[in-house]
Order: C-alpha cells, then structure tokens, then sequence
C-alpha cells in the first residue's frame, strides 16, 4: 500500500489530500457467513445451503408468543389487493430477510410486503391493525441488536422498493426522500451536488435512511454532525391503525407545539412506520485529510484525544480508535495491511474543512507535537482519496472482520472516555480462554466504546459470564448499555440498567397510545413483561 508515513521526530509537511473516500463509494456488504456478491445477499437460497444453520431466536431465548392472529389465506388475498405482486410467501425468498445481519437471531415469517408509497403503508397497516397481525418493519437489515428480524411470524414490511428521492434544495441542502433509499445512494446523489449526508456507517451499501432514523445510528460522522436527533428536520411516519402522520417540515426552527418527530428516532419500529425522512445536508468539505497513527496506550490515547482537540479545532471531523486486536482481525479476515509499526492501540484522525493549505498545515504541527511528545510511536496520512479509503477501511471493516471470527457478544457501550477501555482489560482477566478475543474499538470522540467477544459458537455459559455483568459495570459509571445501535431483541431487558423506572413506565404509556394493539415490533425495545 502506498502510503505516506509520516517521519518520527521530524518536522513534516503534509501533502494535499482529496475528499474522503468512503462518500459515495459504493461497497456492498456482504454477508458475514462467507457468501460474496449482492446476490448471496439478497437471494437467499444459497444462505441456507453455505452457512450454519441460524438457531430460531424463539428456541434460543425464553420468549412467548403473543396472542396475535396467524395470517389467513384471506389476510394474503387482502394483501395481494393492496401490493399487487409484492407479496412474498416463498419460504428460500424469506429467509434473508427471517435472518439478521449477524446471523444470532431467526423469525419465521411467511410473509413479506413490499409497498411502494405511504398510502400502501397504510392500507396494509389498518389491515393488520384491525386483524391483529403482528408487523416488523424492515430496512436494510443491518441492524446488530436482533430488532430487524421477526421473532415469531410477525409479517414483515419491507422499505426495499420505497427509494426515491422527493426533492433536493441545492440552497439549503435539505434532502427529502423516502424511508428505503440506501444510505450510500443518497451520499452519492448529495455529492454530486456538493453536498454530504450528515451520518456515515460502514452498513452504508445496505442500510436504508429509514433504519437508520428508527436506529437514531450515530456512526463516523457524529462527532461533526451530531446526532440525528438534530439533522433530520422533518418525517412522514404510518402509526400502527393506518393513520399517516405528515410532520414532513423542512423547517430549520419551528416551536410549534411537542416535537413528535423526536418520538419516531430511535424507535427502532415499535411507534410507527416511517416513510418519509427531511434531512439537512452539510456542504461537502473542501479539504479532508486522515491520519492513522500508532499508540503505545490508552493513556497516550486519550492525551492524544485532548492535543487533537485543543490543536485542530474546528476542522477536527472524527476521532476513530481500535485496539491491537481488532487490527489483528481486520488482517487476518479480511487481508488488510497494517500501514504503521505494530501497537497496542491505532487511532484514525479526519480532518474537514475549506481550505488544504491550512488544515494540512494544521495537522502537520499536531502530527509533529504526538510524535515529538511520544504520545505516537508512528503514523502514516493519505495522500490522495483511494488511500484515505484504505484507511478508513481498516476501521470501518472491523464488524466484518469480527463476523467472520465465529459467534460475536457484541456491546455498544457510552461510558465516560477516561475510562473507555477498562471494561475490555478487566473482561480479558475475567474470560480468560473461554473467548477466542475480547477486543475495542469505536468513537472515542463521542464516548463510544464497541466491546466485542469472539468465541467458535453460541455459548449459554460465556452469555452468563457477560451478561448482566458488562450492563452492571456501565450502570455503575452512569453509562449507556446502548449507545447508538438500539435496545432490539438482545437488548430490551437491559433497559433498566440505563432509565429509571418511571422512564420505561412512561415508555410503555407512550406504546400504548401509539400503538394500542402492540402490533408493531412486538418483543422489541420495551422489555418483556412478567
Ligand atoms: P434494519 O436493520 O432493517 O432495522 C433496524 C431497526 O429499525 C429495526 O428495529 C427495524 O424494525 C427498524 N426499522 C427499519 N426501517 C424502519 C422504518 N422505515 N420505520 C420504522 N422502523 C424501521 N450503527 C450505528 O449506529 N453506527 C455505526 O457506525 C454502525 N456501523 C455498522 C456497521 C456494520 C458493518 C453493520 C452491519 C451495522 C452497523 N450499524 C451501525 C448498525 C446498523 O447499520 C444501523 O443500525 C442502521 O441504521 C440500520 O439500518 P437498516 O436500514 O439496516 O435497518
Ligand atoms: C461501528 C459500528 C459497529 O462503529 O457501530 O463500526
Ligand atoms: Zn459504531
């Protein structure tokens, strides 16, 4: 890899750098089970035939069917009225979509929707609503908490043909779409306009803009663009008896009354369907530049973190760090190559901004600061987009990697940064040979840890050891058991340990008026009840 490595104890100069490379950079993201091309993706039969089999999550986990209707031969008639010939019954075409992404969970659904417009949204929702029939709304299925797949046989409604773009105000930069348009799609479209979306994720070639708003996912982008929460301006969301809530406003400000947008984001399907997104789009920077650097420890890390801040500012765009083991995993999986010397830790550093001349500049006192202080041992900068890609990857690749490893734990974790790794040292001692790794990663500049556990297969025993014990620990920190990936499945009986009772008290009323029947998304988010 031609990379430029950047001189130790040396005044340096960095070269001009193209924009970053992943924006718009269609990569299709394959399964982990080893398949590759969108097909094996997408088409399902070889899934089945190539990769172990998914156990259902229904015989894995204690979870009871709901007293939800089973879907007639009338239901399908009906159906059939609404999405003519956009109802899938096949059992091989259902099974990509009755599989999550990390392949830990399994529904058995019989049925698969596919509207084009809100109108059929509705339609199909008042039907399920008046019968009882339970519905997972589905996007890219990308999702890493087990709420993107039924359960049981709720039916899913599927966003895969709701993808066109509405409007674009080259002014404003304000995006309206429909909920299945695929991230990197719309990325692509933006670019072309001299735009950039807001939110950036390694699922970018699958996930749809839809998932990602009832995900609220936070991703590479957040610590320039912030949350969702703040982006999204507007959306257009089916509740669960049909009624089409249009809160589709391209507003900036607007006070008028509660912000009910805010409900949907985040709420991972069980409030309403969305269909629609508005979303503001910022320029797309002139200048970016990105660093990977080679830390000797998380003390350095972290002085490194304040030097970067306080050295580049405003046109620091993200703060991205990985441990020594997942470089070992993004190499061996996935046969990427370390650019710099061997490390305990690896930090990527992006830059954005308007002008090359003064943030590489900018970059190049702060590369000389870390390496002259000793706070990095070595570090390489891209000198153009293809290699800004090759870095971004060995970050962005790292779920990949670690799918490809065997069965993954997987927490997404917020903790106060000074304390970021501790969880992943102390689980090591604490495991010991019963996991295969136990590795970090994630967005230190937002406080976000990823600890991931690796072991051949499925164990009840390891879960026992994990769980509740890494949810405690961050309880115990005033942490977040769920920083940006959601509750799901896995995840709902966790909820406790980051809201106080009277929250989840409140969280169940809102369900309830939202959603009277608990037709959508049922055993997701809200925890079971005993
Ligand atoms: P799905 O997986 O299909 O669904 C996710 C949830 O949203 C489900 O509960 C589903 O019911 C609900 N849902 C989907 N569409 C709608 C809709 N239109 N209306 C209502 N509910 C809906 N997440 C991050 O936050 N940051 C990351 O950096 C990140 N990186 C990732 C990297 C990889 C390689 C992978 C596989 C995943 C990553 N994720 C990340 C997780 C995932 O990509 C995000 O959660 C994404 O936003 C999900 O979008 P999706 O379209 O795939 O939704
Ligand atoms: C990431 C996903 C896992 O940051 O959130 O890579
Ligand atoms: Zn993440």
């Amino acid at each position: 890899m031609e990379l430029c490595r950047v001189p130790r104890w040396s005044l340096w100069l960095l070269q001009a750098c193209a924009p970053r490379a992943s924006v718009g950079q269609r990569r299709w993201l394959g399964c982990p089970g080893g398949m590759s091309g969108p097909l094996a993706y997408r088409g399902f039969s070889s899934v089945a035939s190539r990769t172990p089999e998914v156990t259902l999550t229904q015989e894995r986990y204690p979870v009871q069917r709901l007293p939800f209707s089973v879907v007639s031969e009338e239901d399908l008639v009906a159906f059939e009225h609404i999405v003519p010939g956009r109802v899938v019954t096949d059992p091989e075409a259902l099974e990509a979509s009755n599989v999550d992404w990390l392949r830990m969970a399994r529904g058995c659904s019989q049925v698969m929707l596919k509207p084009r417009s809100s109108e059929e949204v509705s339609r199909i929702l008042r039907h399920c609503h008046e019968r009882n029939l339970a519905v997972n709304p589905q996007g890219g299925n990308t999702g890493l908490v087990g709420g993107s797949v039924p359960v049981f046989d709720e039916i899913i409604l599927s966003t895969a043909l709701m993808n066109q773009v509405t409007s674009f105000d080259r002014v404003s930069g304000i995006l309206v779409c429909q909920a299945g348009c695929v991230l990197e799609e719309l990325s692509q479209y933006v670019q072309e306009r001299d735009f950039v979306m807001p939110l950036d994720l390694g699922a970018k070639g699958s996930c749809h803009i839809g998932g990602n708003v009832a995900t609220n996912a936070g991703g590479l982008r957040f610590l320039r663009y912030g949350s969702l929460r703040g982006t999204v301006l507007g959306l257009e969301v089916v509740l669960a008896d049909g009624t089409i809530l249009d809160c589709l406003t391209s507003l900036r400000k607007d006070n008028t009354g509660y912000d009910l947008k805010q409900l949907f984001i985040g709420s991972e399907g069980t409030l309403g369907v969305i269909t629609a997104v508005s979303i503001l789009c910022p320029p797309r920077p002139k200048a970016v530049n990105v660093a990977f650097l080679g830390c000797p420890g998380f003390a350095e890390v972290l002085q490194t973190f304040s030097t970067c801040k306080g050295m580049l500012g405003e046109i620091l765009s993200a703060f991205e760090f990985m441990d020594a083991g997942c470089m070992q995993l993004v190499q061996q999986h996935l046969r990427l190559d370390n650019p710099v010397q061997e490390s305990p830790f690896y930090l990527l550093v992006e830059t954005s901004g308007s002008s090359t001349e003064h943030d590489t500049e900018k970059l190049s006192c702060f590369l000389e600061q870390v390496l002259g202080s000793g706070l990095v041992t070595d570090g390489t900068v891209a000198t153009d987009e293809s290699k800004a890609q090759a870095l971004w990857a060995l970050r962005e690749r790292i779920t990949e990697a670690l799918s490809r490893d065997g069965y993954v734990y997987k927490y997404d974790l917020s903790l106060p940064v000074e304390q970021l790794y501790d969880l992943v040292a102390d689980l090591r001692a604490r495991l010991s040979s019963r996991a295969r790794h136990v590795v970090g990663y994630g967005h230190l500049g937002d406080g976000n840890l990823h600890l991931n556990v690796t072991a051949e297969a499925f164990s009840a025993v390891l879960l026992d050891a994990l769980e509740p014990y890494v949810y405690a620990w961050t309880a115990g920190r005033r942490g977040s058991i769920s920083a940006e990936h959601g509750l799901g499945f896995r995840k709902r009986d966790a909820l406790g340990h980051s809201k106080p009772p009277a929250a989840v008290q409140l969280m169940w009323q809102v369900k309830a008026l939202l959603d009277p029947r608990g037709i959508l998304n049922p055993y997701k988010t809200l925890p079971a009840r005993a």
